[in-house]
């Protein structure tokens, strides 16, 4: 399928590894200008020149945190005028006792899931409801949805963030600037295997992968029966980011193998 997006220019902010690293190949398959970010330099400069080198495109690597203004504002001088905005972003680690959660891990979280997704869209909005089409699309996490205890510091900000989006969406999509979530389910990417001894601590187990991914299915119901890889999502991310998805406005995309029971 032809994602139509040959030449457009597209952000993907957080495309350095994982899920952000997955979609930035699928829109720089389809020929799309990419400029990608991340805070780690090296890994970053790595991925914009093998990406450059695989799919023949333009990738520009900006050094930026997305959950503080500075960041923001090396992005936004990088590149001022994207068609295409995807968004993901780590927020702080699992929790462990709910209790000992204190207003500081309450900011850090809203800093990072919430008002850094918040603060780019509000930036690029204007420019980009300009144009005959654009997209916004940010990676955020199921648990959006599918409230989980060891998740506080994701769940709720991305809670806020579907809530933003729903009211934004709707105001903005007759510009042609259509907004979506996706909400991802459990992946095996570099940031999960990053959190994997923290995982293993909250639940007291040695920190063997696995080990710990056996829990996890023992633990979660994953009705496909496997956790993903983030290619997995990468298709539905960058069909969301085409002129093809000119009707889909405000959706919340789960994609986790079924381990969402829901019929909203
Ligand atoms: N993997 C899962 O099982 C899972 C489950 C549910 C939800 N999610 C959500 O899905 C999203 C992607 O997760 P992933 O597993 O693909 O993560 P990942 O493998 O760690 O990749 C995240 C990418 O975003 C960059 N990034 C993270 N925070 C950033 C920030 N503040 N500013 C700029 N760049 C940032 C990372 O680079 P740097 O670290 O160098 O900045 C990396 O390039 C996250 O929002 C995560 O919460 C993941």
């Amino acid at each position: 399928m032809d994602l139509q997006i040959n030449g457009k220019t597209a952000i993907m902010a957080g495309g350095s590894a994982g899920m952000g690293r997955a979609t930035a190949e699928r829109l720089a398959e389809a020929g799309a200008k990419l400029f990608i970010t991340a805070r780690r330099e090296e890994r970053l400069r790595n991925a914009a020149k093998e990406i450059s080198e695989a799919y023949g495109v333009s990738v520009t690597p900006v050094v930026a945190d997305s959950s503080k203004e500075e960041g923001r504002q090396s992005l936004f001088e990088a590149c001022p005028n994207p068609d295409i905005l995807v968004i993901t972003i780590n927020p702080p680690s699992p929790n462990g006792d709910f209790l000992k959660l204190t207003p500081e891990d309450w900011r850090s979280s809203m800093e990072t899931a919430l008002i850094g997704p918040i603060e780019i869209m509000r930036h690029y909005i204007p420019v980009m409801k300009n144009k005959e089409w654009s997209r916004i699309v940010n990676i955020a996490t199921f648990s959006a949805k599918n409230p989980m205890l060891w998740r506080l510091m994701s769940g709720p900000a991305r809670s806020a963030l579907i809530n933003y989006t729903a009211s934004v969406s709707r105001e903005v999509a007759r510009h042609g600037l259509n907004i979506n979530n996706i909400l991802p389910g459990m992946f095996q990417t570099e940031g999960a295997r990053e959190l994997l001894p923290v995982y293993a601590d909250a639940f007291n187990l040695k920190p063997d992968p696995e080990i710990v991914r056996s829990h996890f299915m023992e633990n979660n119901r994953i009705p496909a029966g496997f956790m993903a890889n983030a290619a997995d999502m990468a298709p539905m991310a960058a069909l969301l980011c085409s002129p093809l998805a000119r009707f889909i406005v405000g959706q919340n995309i789960v994609i986790d193998g079924g381990q969402h029971l829901s019929i909203l």
